[in-house]
């Protein structure tokens, strides 16, 4: 072989487009995307969040219309978030079966529970006037312990509302063990948890706290990973693993594809990526300046979470790029 004439060619696969697409090594399917989805409670009409562009805090009706666009474009599920009238220190509305994550779930789940997979957030911190994900000691920390029993009485409270799946995603320790306790003690025993085992305390949550109009002063460092830690990452999805978790979670994804990756490594469940609120935000604010190309941009992203090992993907795109996937 002359070096000018190489025998080895790798182009070989990538010379046509019907070439590429039969070799591509992985592919995005609309059944592997999940829908975040924010419902606020006595909102009459739908709020847009400045800082997530087509992203809204929805009244119910416009929750039941695009809850059923989700599942009519073939979107695996949706995830909600409660956005209450009114907080308080231990977080009431979240158990209160007539708070609005639980009247949204009860609405959702009769609407398109048979199409798709309606699942919740479970965690206090849309519910607390301090915003913190659990409920304080004397001290102002978060208490772990005490938080658990909160969680416990949380899902069970969305387990009655016919939340299909819980997200757990407050990272108190021992939270997958307690929550599934509490949910076969009250024969919930079919609800799947969703651990989000390596939730890493990120920068990238910025405009979410805007679309659950946040309390929060100070941050979730004490809680939340510290983003300089990979071998944690996997720590957290072992226990969550050996606590009952179905399914574990990496999140955010675009900063923390090694974490996805060797998680993805380990797991014998499925494991998901979060595609969180700044990454959204970033890649409409960077589009609309014209600065890159939208479309390729957020099927770029959402394909690079699938090559380091997400099974799914949840996203705030989910509609949209299901529909250009049909
Ligand atoms: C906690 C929770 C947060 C997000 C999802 N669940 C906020 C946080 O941990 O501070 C962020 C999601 C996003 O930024 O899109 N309930």
């Amino acid at each position: 072989m002359s070096e000018l004439h190489p025998v080895i060619r790798p182009r070989r696969l990538r010379q046509s487009q019907a070439m590429r697409r039969l070799t591509a090594e992985t592919r995005l399917h609309p059944a592997e995307l999940i829908l975040p989805l924010f419902v606020r409670e006595g909102a009459t009409e739908p709020v847009p969040i400045a800082s997530m562009p087509g992203v809204s805090q929805h009244s119910l009706d416009s929750l039941r219309r695009v809850a059923a666009e989700a599942a009519e474009a073939g979107v695996g599920g949706l995830m909600l978030f409660g956005v209450p009238e009114t907080r308080d220190a231990v977080g009431s509305g979240a158990t209160d079966p007539d708070g609005i994550l639980n009247v949204a779930t009860r609405v959702l789940a009769a609407e398109v529970g048979d199409a798709l997979v309606v699942q919740t957030d479970l965690c206090l911190d849309e519910f607390t006037d301090h915003g913190h994900c659990g409920v304080l000691d004397a001290r102002g920390h978060v208490d772990n312990d005490a938080t658990l029993v909160r969680y416990r009485d949380m899902a069970v409270a969305q387990a009655e509302a016919g939340s299909q799946l819980l997200g757990l995603s407050g990272m108190m320790d021992g939270q997958v063990a307690a929550v599934r306790d509490a949910l076969d003690a009250s024969g919930h025993t079919d609800v799947v948890i969703l651990a989000y085992a390596a939730k890493y305390a990120s920068g990238f949550y910025g405009p979410f706290r805007e679309a659950v109009d946040s309390q929060l002063s100070g941050d979730r460092r004490a809680y939340q990973q510290d983003p300089a830690n990979r071998r944690e990452g996997l720590r957290e999805a072992r226990l969550d693993l050996e606590e009952g978790a179905d399914i574990l979670m990496v999140k955010p994804a675009l900063s923390y594809l090694d974490v996805l990756s060797d998680v993805a490594a380990i797991s014998d469940v499925p494991v998901w990526a979060y595609q969180v609120s700044g990454e959204y935000a970033m890649v409409e604010a960077a589009a609309a300046n014209g600065w890159i190309d939208r479309d390729r941009i957020i099927e770029e992203t959402l394909i690079g979470a699938r090559r380091a090992g997400a099974d799914a993907i949840m996203t705030y795109w989910a509609t949209e790029v299901a529909g250009w996937l049909r």
